[in-house]
């Protein structure tokens, strides 16, 4: 939701600015903007309305240069997405400029109230009011008048701040969203995220909420709110900045899914123990007393990250035969949960920011319960607030349409559930010991599903001008047809909706008819025979039945009018070799009917507001 960079130091500023918001594009797109201190101490703000490129179009037939400066790139909250209400915004003497992530919530009273003292309002934003607000209060020091803003600001925000009065300083400062300080040698970095940095520097500085960073070429000062000064650590990012390229694939949603083996690969590095048959989550720090004390897991998370939730449902229950609830992040904070003696709440999420997930941990945090984090971000909110982290390593995910961050988040979720199982005792050594060695030819498999990518592309072909899609599944298959089907919609706008085989009966099944495609998942496994009769029904009524079958299903073949395959896996893991195949037949969909794969309209990657 927004992103924002900042930079001070020597370079010239507008490219460095600009390569930092093509990297947190993918927090936003219906605008961007930036504004420079020119060589002769001029503020020169530019804006476009819609993506990067028409920024950088303006650019190039209006050059801007500048040693320090802001830039925003605008998922709209308030006020429709045009070039008036882009950030970067001004006050009225054209000296001060903000760029903002988040809401403020006490946005209208701040604006009446600064309107009668005379504040001349432009836009139809929120963020107006910040730079209004904190020029209300300037006295001559920018971090105090920040200080002072944020004691009247309600809501969520990460905004940072420059004045032609002080060269060379940004003032940022935290109230939820995400903010990060990099540190170079003579120049110095803010952002929304590390991406933007990586290219720079490795050194960077995760803000707090109330933290206020005044940054100069020099260093960062790091204060609160009250104005105490703190000694802040940096930490050491090791995300490769290549991975942040496209890497001669068209789309980051296609090399991030082929990077699925690698990135499963490396979340099991150190945790499987094949010779002892066993599994270690050395980041949970959990013995068997710990593990006997749960009396009730609560998986919270949002979008992709809470069907892997559903699937760790099934494996935890099953498994280790620990009762799992599953929240979505904003149902949870509102709802009253009950919340037993020994309860955990394990929040999955691949940003860490997701403001939904965030207050569901805090309200957790508030009643007491053990909160740990399923999280791909090193650093991030979720990570600082959870007692025990389990880190996916699925690396730097930029494609909006998550994939490889749920394959990883699915590979914790099943590493914790077997995890829980051996602590507890409710599998025989022989029956952890099998599942371990299936974990471990995981990697292989998803290759193998990989290598069918040209399928897809005949599929797109042919389904591509459908405006309906249903998926169905059973058991733990349920929720990769709920994955399935939305990987589908948010890129290719096609509508598709997933739902429990044998709920089809009660509802989808008036909808059949030789134009909808019912996409099955019925790979070999327990629910196999019960889903192949729903699949049956699908076909008495002339469905076009497209199933997802173990190689070498014969049986499928006969029902289906296409088949997909995956090999023969031990059946607890269908629900990962499964999703890769959606995933490449939403992505060749998408690309056939032209659309935006990496940045699909109106969303974004992290959903800092609620
Ligand atoms: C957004 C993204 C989804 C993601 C969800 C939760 O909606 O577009 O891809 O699954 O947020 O994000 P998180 O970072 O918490 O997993």
């Amino acid at each position: 939701m927004c992103g924002i960079i900042g930079y001070v130091g020597s370079e010239p500023a507008v490219p460095v600015l600009v390569e930092g918001l093509r990297c947190l594009e993918y927090r936003g797109y219906d605008s961007a903007g930036l504004a420079v201190v020119t060589p002769d101490g001029a503020l020169d703000v530019r804006r476009a309305p819609g993506k990067l490129k028409n920024l950088e179009a303006e650019l190039r037939q209006h050059p801007m240069e500048g040693s320090y400066g802001l830039g925003h790139t605008r998922w709209a909250t308030h006020g429709v997405p045009n070039e008036e209400n882009a950030h970067p915004h001004r006050d009225n003497s054209g000296k001060m400029v903000v760029v903002h992530n988040g809401i403020i919530e006490n946005y209208v009273h701040l604006r009446r109230r600064l309107s009668e003292e005379g504040y001349n309002f432009e836009t139809d934003t929120d963020t107006e009011t910040i730079v209004h607000l904190i020029a209300s209060l300037y006295e001559g020091d920018l971090e105090a008048a920040v200080r002072r803003a944020v004691a009247e600001l309600e809501g969520i925000y990460a905004f940072a701040v420059m004045s032609l009065d002080e060269p060379q300083k940004i003032v940022a400062a935290r109230q939820g969203p995400p903010l990060i300080v990099g540190l170079g040698e003579g120049q110095q970095f803010i952002a929304s995220d590390v991406t933007p940095i990586l290219s720079h520097s490795r050194r960077v500085v995760f803000l707090d909420d109330e933290q206020i960073a005044t940054v100069t070429p020099a260093g960062v000062q790091v204060s609160n709110f009250a104005g105490e000064a703190l000694q802040v650590e940096a930490q050491e990012v090791l995300w490769d900045p290549i991975t942040a390229q496209k890497g001669g694939y068209r789309h980051f949603m296609l090399k991030e899914i082929n990077e699925q083996p690698e990135m499963v690969r490396d979340s099991l590095v150190g945790r499987l123990n094949r010779s002892r048959g066993d599994v270690s989550l050395p980041d949970l720090g959990l013995d068997a007393a710990g593990a006997e004390a749960i009396s009730k897991i609560f998986l919270v998370a949002c979008g992709t990250s809470w069907h892997a939730a559903l699937v760790g449902k099934f494996w935890i229950e099953s498994l280790a035969r620990v009762p799992v609830e599953v929240d979505y992040g904003s149902e949870f904070r509102y709802r009253d949960p009950l919340l037993p003696a020994g309860a955990v709440v394990c929040a999955i999420s691949q940003s860490g920011e997701t403001a939904d997930t965030l207050a569901a941990m805090r309200e957790a945090q508030a009643r007491g319960a053990g909160l740990w984090a399923i999280c791909n971000v090193l650093g991030s909110m979720a990570t600082r607030l959870a007692d025990e982290v389990v880190y996916t390593h699925a690396g730097l995910e930029i494609g909006v349409a998550s994939t490889k961050a749920f394959t990883t988040q699915l590979v914790c979720l099943y590493l914790l559930a077997l995890r829980l199982a051996s602590l507890r005792g409710t599998l025989s050594p022989e029956q952890l010991a099998e599942r371990v060695q299936a974990l471990a030819t995981l990697p292989r498999s998803i290759e193998m599903v990989l290598t069918g990518e040209g399928q897809f592309v005949s599929l797109a072909q042919r389904f591509a001008d459908r405006h309906n899609f249903l998926y169905l599944g059973r058991g733990p298959l349920y929720p990769i047809a709920l994955e399935g089907a939305l990987k589908l919609k948010e890129i290719s706008y096609i509508h598709a909706e997933g739902y429990p085989a044998g709920e089809m009966k009660h509802g989808p099944i008036a909808l059949i008819d030789p134009d909808l495609p019912v996409l099955g998942l019925a790979p070999q496994g327990p629910w196999y025979e019960k889903i192949l009769s729903n699949l049956q029904e699908v076909r008495a009524r002339e469905g076009r039945l497209i199933v997802l079958a173990t190689k070498g299903d014969a049986e499928v073949a006969e029902v289906a009018d296409e088949v997909i395959t995956i090999p023969v896996c031990h059946p607890d893991l269908t629900p990962v070799l499964a999703v890769v195949p959606l995933q490449l037949l939403a992505y060749h969909v998408a690309v056939r009917l032209g659309c935006d794969v990496d940045q699909p309209r109106n969303l974004a990657k992290s959903v800092t507001v609620e």
